[in-house]
């Protein structure tokens, strides 16, 4: 088959740092179609040549490993470069023109949109404009690979969904959420339903509540343009957190393929309570880093958020009164994602009473995502020769232990396999994009109205606002930090 891959927005930093670098490494490890080749395309006018000097720079600077010049070589033959206005008709013939056989077989291609998001519709507009689009019985494949932000709400998602559908069938369209392609955020899968232990547990019988924290240590750094419009709860929460939510209370799908897949995570989705105005500042709080108005490219009054924590209840049979905490914030103290599952008590404190604890134990279960990649398991044990003393404990799986000489792979590497194997699994549906905005726009159009929680200060450096810490607080709760390199750190 004769693969195309044509990235638009190829003079961006996603192409640089994230898409290059994936691409040459599944060329290393020869997963890429042979004959595979791969066009760059952006209004900067560079030559094939120096977009590849380019692109090596780039792959040079985050490779791990010393750098293997003699597969890039191999590799940057299959790049090229054509500069131009990707939405305009004038360019989609152009890249008719590039795109016709190489002689080797049906063509396959992906298009993947790395630009911004005001272009999306423009440039398939433009290419279903030049027959860029349609596919064929037995003539390879078209698909289009989107790149977050999906819309801005709700209303922006179903049009830009409505413009795609008008001229691409959903099974061509590859909405990408990196968090998806983390093998981390893969094994969860893997952990509930390969597993049989822990799934008989996973209800509102024995789990007390769920959290998930989304930290970076760093701030907006020079994105500032796009963000000051955006905002965690539109950059992190209505994408990334809400899929942990989903692959953390969905149920089994009947077979692992991307539409059963896909239809247990919507109707956690459709599942989760919607948070009235009245409750905004009881079930939300919003933060912004100490320093963040004066970052450059920032309004000096801006109202933007840059750290949030929500309560969310998911209202079915399963999570029936179990609270899902979940918090994501730019400048906290460390780089870490983690999910926490807090099992319930037991129902006598027997061991605690007899010593003399106060903070009474419970079971925990903790799935590190990054960066220490593994899952910890917390219970309670005899202190040696000191009668009844207890003390939690954990068992620990790492990836890094356990997988020696296996490194974890990029996110992209495996999603660009998959746009090109045809396997959706890892990609969102129309549906769950657009019911992930209504939850967010619920939580928006609270913190719009009379009943808003404050934007609250937080020193950078820290874990957020303390009315973060009183929203777990009056439920006699508080947040967890157990993905250590040792374990329950906040213990
Ligand atoms: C992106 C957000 O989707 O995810 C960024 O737009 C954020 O603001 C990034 O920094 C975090 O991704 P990761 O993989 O580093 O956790």
């Amino acid at each position: 088959m004769d693969t195309t891959i044509v990235i638009f927005g190829a003079s961006g930093d996603l192409t640089s740092r994230k898409l290059v670098p994936a691409l040459f490494s599944n060329f290393r490890k020869h997963r890429l179609p042979e004959h595979t080749r791969i066009i760059g395309v952006a209004r900067t006018p560079f030559s094939d040549e120096a977009f590849r000097d380019r692109m090596r720079e780039a792959v040079a600077g985050v490779a791990s490993g010393p750098f293997d010049e003699t597969m890039w070589t191999a590799f940057a033959q299959s790049l090229s470069y054509l500069s131009g206005d990707g939405g305009s008709p004038e360019f989609a013939a152009q890249l008719a023109l590039r795109l016709a056989g190489s002689g080797h077989g049906p063509a396959a291609v992906v298009y993947y949109l790395a630009t911004a998001p005001d272009l999306y519709t423009r440039i398939i507009r433009a290419l279903a404009g030049a027959s860029l689009l349609k596919e064929s019985d037995g003539q390879g494949f078209r698909r289009v690979v989107i790149e977050k932000p999906f819309g801005r709400d709700l209303a922006s998602a179903l049009a830009l969904n409505g413009d795609l559908h008008e001229v691409l069938s959903e099974s061509q369209i590859y909405r990408i959420d990196h968090y998806l392609g983390k093998e981390t955020v893969q094994n969860l899968l893997v952990f509930r339903f390969g597993n049989a232990i822990f799934e008989p547990l996973w209800n509102r019988n024995y789990v007390d509540h769920v959290q998930i924290t989304v930290a970076e240590s760093v701030g907006v750094e020079h994105r500032a343009g796009y963000y000051d419009h955006t905002g965690i709860l539109r950059d992190m929460v209505q994408n990334h957190l809400l899929q942990l939510v989903t692959l953390v209370a969905m149920e089994s799908p009947v077979v692992f393929e991307a539409d059963a897949l896909r239809n247990e995570k919507v109707k956690v989705l459709k599942a989760i309570r919607r948070i009235s105005p009245e409750y905004s500042a009881r079930h939300t709080v919003r933060g912004q880093y100490e320093g963040y108005r004066t970052e450059e490219g920032v309004a000096p009054d801006s109202m933007t958020e840059t750290f949030t924590a929500i309560k969310l209840h998911v209202e079915n049979w399963r999570w029936q009164g179990v609270p899902f905490y979940v918090r994501s914030g730019k400048r906290m103290a460390e780089k870490a994602s983690e999910i926490a599952i807090q099992f319930r008590r037991p129902p006598t404190q027997i061991l605690d009473v007899a010593a003399g604890r106060t903070e009474l134990f419970t079971n925990r279960l903790s799935m590190c995502i990054q960066p220490d990649e593994g899952i910890h398991l917390r219970f309670l044990a005899k202190v040696p020769d000191q009668g009844l003393q207890t003390h939690p404990v954990d068992m620990d799986f790492h990836f890094r232990d356990s997988f020696v000489g296996t490194p974890l792979p990029e996110a992209y590497e495996r999603l660009l396999l998959d746009a090109l194997n045809g396997d959706a699994s890892l990609f969102a549906r129309s549906d769950e994009i657009e019911t992930s905005w209504e939850i967010a726009d619920g939580i928006r159009e609270g913190w719009e109205s009379d009943y808003a929680p404050p934007l609250e200060r937080y020193p950078r450096g820290s874990w957020g606002p303390a009315a973060a810490d009183d929203l777990l607080g009056r439920d006699g709760r508080w947040w967890i930090h157990d993905c250590t390199p040792h374990g329950t750190a906040g213990a």
